[in-house]
């Protein structure tokens, strides 16, 4: 069983038998995870998709406490070394090798700026293979013909898509990206954290439901994958 747990924005953690994944992991100054313990988030792996904030999160005190691999590009990986954590750069068509599975990033159509403004390399999407299964994780994206060229070459049970529009692609858009990707199930994600990415959940699932079914899942709770 594969169990995929949302903690809001595009924070997720999947647990596989003996392996933990967690994906942009933002607890700190996320509006859903106002109470987190970060000391109870114990990944082997961190994969973070860019350098914004609210994905490269709490990556270095999780990692230290942890000591979880960090998986990014070059550059996000080039700045975590100075924080002694244990860290892989990796780049887009990359692919790690990890317990029953393997780690591959993709191209996604956003910045990856760091805080401070300084370079933060390409942004990313990612899939994970594992115990036989594919998840995709769309990362900050656009729309791009990208998502056809994916949905070709592989089978996604399940797709993690931000809906939330302004910074990345709206419920439209996902709908798409679903459509091209021939995603078996989607999870939305990147939406509602702040205004400026309001959606209504009935927005979501008019619009996004009639291609692959939607999975709008709580702060906390999880989808499980036979
Ligand atoms: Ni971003
Ligand atoms: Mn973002």
């Amino acid at each position: 069983m594969i169990k995929v747990t949302y903690y809001g924005h595009s924070n997720v953690f999947i647990e596989s038998g003996d392996t933990r994944i967690s994906i942009d992991p933002f607890f700190s100054d996320n509006p859903f995870t106002p109470q987190a313990d970060l000391k109870t988030i114990m990944p082997d792996y961190i994969i973070v998709t860019h350098a914004h904030s609210d994905h490269l999160g709490d990556t270095v005190p999780i990692a230290k406490h942890s000591h979880a691999l960090v998986l990014s590009n070059f550059e996000i990986i080039n700045r975590l070394k100075k924080s002694k954590i244990n860290c892989h750069a990796l780049y887009i068509s990359g692919t790690f090798v990890i317990p029953h599975g393997w780690i591959k990033f993709f191209p996604a159509a956003h910045g990856s700026s760091f805080e401070d403004g300084s370079y933060g390399g390409l942004a990313m999407s990612v899939m994970i293979n594992i115990d036989g299964k594919n998840i995709f994780h769309a990362g900050d994206t656009g729309l791009t013909c990208e998502f056809k060229g994916i949905g070709e070459l592989y089978t996604i049970d399940l797709a993690l898509i931000p809906v939330g529009g302004n910074y990345t692609m709206d419920t439209r858009d996902a709908a798409i990206a679903a459509k091209w990707l021939h995603a078996q199930n989607v999870i939305p994600i990147h939406f509602n954290t702040w205004d400026t990415i309001r959606v209504n959940e009935s927005q979501i699932l008019e619009h996004v439901n009639p291609v692959a079914p939607v999975h709008i899942v709580k702060i906390g709770n999880s989808y499980t994958m036979e």
